[in-house]
């Protein structure tokens, strides 16, 4: 039986891998970060299963790191552990550092000395694009790439894509942190002959994904706004009936009270993201770690849409038809630097890799809103405001 290592285990990515690499017969180590609060709700499932264990360690702490290496050797070791948030890089880009990139390096070295023959696979990310993108186009003699353009903001029409050939311009300490990594990763597999690829993974979302992430925000306040509604209009309608009856009493201006909700606040609604589910992007890193030949991979499905789209599409599934009423622009939702535009070219992962993605753009929608509908259900009325 092979054995992997999966940092980050407790989140989106690392539980859907888990998953996956259960079902292809690993044993499954994950290295959990101490906490004194219970991290494992991701997880909870995969417990009792015996080929999964968890191994508490910190990426930031060299010796934690050396020691969970040396004593598993595992085959396949996956780097999902990350401050991951790209506006809180701004905010703490000194620990963004510490765990996105001296965390890197403490598994490639804890590899390099202990383990030469672990596979490693780093979660490198869209964000290193930055705003640089290329530009694809038909000719007559085929397609051509133009790997190195400024996106001019006309991305409707266009062919603007980001490939493995694109020059990388990051925007934020956080993907600064990536890149250097991901460069660290190239530098590791030349240099010592490591078996160790990066997947260059755009937005991946998931009824699992973290709550402050702007799709998993956007579904739950859906969710938790009809619950509030629940007891006013007898029947859970999805929000629809507020709109027949009274609905500046629901809604008070920014204000939360007995009778009104919150609106949900969001910051840049014109951000272009390839958004894909997480269960295709972690079939795809699989796949990677297949591969006779390490290698970095653009994982992306291609097609792109904007947060206000991410919105009208949530709030359709959701029964509520009156999205202005509901949201209010917070500036401090904008960034101090921005990635406007992000699309992947994935045709190198869909070529030797033989992945495609299944999940479509309005299936993740939907699912994502329905988890959140029948998470709130469970709820009771009084712990519905949370977070938001
Ligand atoms: N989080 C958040 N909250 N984002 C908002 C909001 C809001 O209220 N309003 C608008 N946005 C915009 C952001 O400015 C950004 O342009 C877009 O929505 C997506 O934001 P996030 O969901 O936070 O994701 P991200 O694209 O910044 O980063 C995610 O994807 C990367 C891959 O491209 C993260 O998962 C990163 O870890 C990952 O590397």
């Amino acid at each position: 039986m092979k054995t992997v290592v999966i940092t980050g285990i407790t989140g989106q990515a690392g539980s859907y891998f888990s998953e996956l690499l259960l079902e292809k017969d690993y044993k499954v180590i994950g290295i959990q970060r101490r906490s004194s609060t219970n991290t494992t709700e991701r997880i909870s499932h995969l417990l009792d299963d015996k080929k999964f264990s968890l191994v508490e360690g910190d990426l930031t702490d060299p010796a934690s790191i050396s020691g969970i290496i040396n004593e598993y050797k595992p085959d396949l070791c996956v780097n999902f552990a990350a401050q991951s948030h790209v506006a809180t890089s701004f905010e703490q880009p000194t620990t963004t550092f510490e765990v996105d990139t001296i965390g890197v390096l403490n598994l490639l070295e804890s590899i390099r000395r202990h383990s030469p023959n672990t596979r490693f696979i780093q979660s490198s990310t869209s964000e290193m694009f930055g705003d640089n993108c290329s530009y694809k186009y038909n000719t007559p003699n085929g397609i051509i790439v133009s790997p190195c353009m400024v996106f001019n903001g006309s991305w409707g029409d266009s062919e603007w894509i980001q490939d493995e050939n694109t020059t990388f311009n990051p925007q934020s300490p956080y993907a600064i942190a990536k890149l250097a990594a991901h460069h660290l990763v190239g530098l590791y597999r030349k240099s010592y002959n490591l078996h160790a690829s990066c997947a260059i993974m755009f937005n991946y979302e998931s009824p699992r994904r973290g709550e402050k992430f702007v799709t998993r925000k956007i579904t739950k306040w859906i969710a938790e706004f009809n619950k509030w509604y629940e007891p006013y209009d007898g029947v859970l309608v999805h929000g629809q009936l507020a709109f027949n009856q009274d609905w500046d009493n629901r809604i008070y201006g920014d204000q939360c009270d007995n009778v009104g909700f919150p609106k949900l606040r969001l910051g840049n609604l014109d951000a272009v993201r390839d958004w894909s589910h997480c269960k295709d992007t972690m079939r795809a890193v699989y796949l990677m770690s297949q591969q006779d030949e390490p290698d970095d991979y653009i994982i992306s499905t291609g097609s792109s849409h904007t947060v206000r789209e991410f919105l009208n599409e949530a709030f359709k599934y959701g029964g509520i038809d009156n999205i202005d009423e509901c949201i209010v622009i917070d500036p401090s939702f904008y960034r101090p630097a921005e990635v406007e535009f992000l699309r992947g070219d994935s045709s190198k992962a869909r070529r030797i890799l033989n992945w495609e993605p299944q999940v479509s753009f309005e299936e993740l929608v939907k699912e994502m809103v329905q988890s959140d509908v029948a998470k709130s259900k469970t709820k009771l009325r009084s712990q519905t405001i949370s977070n938001l």
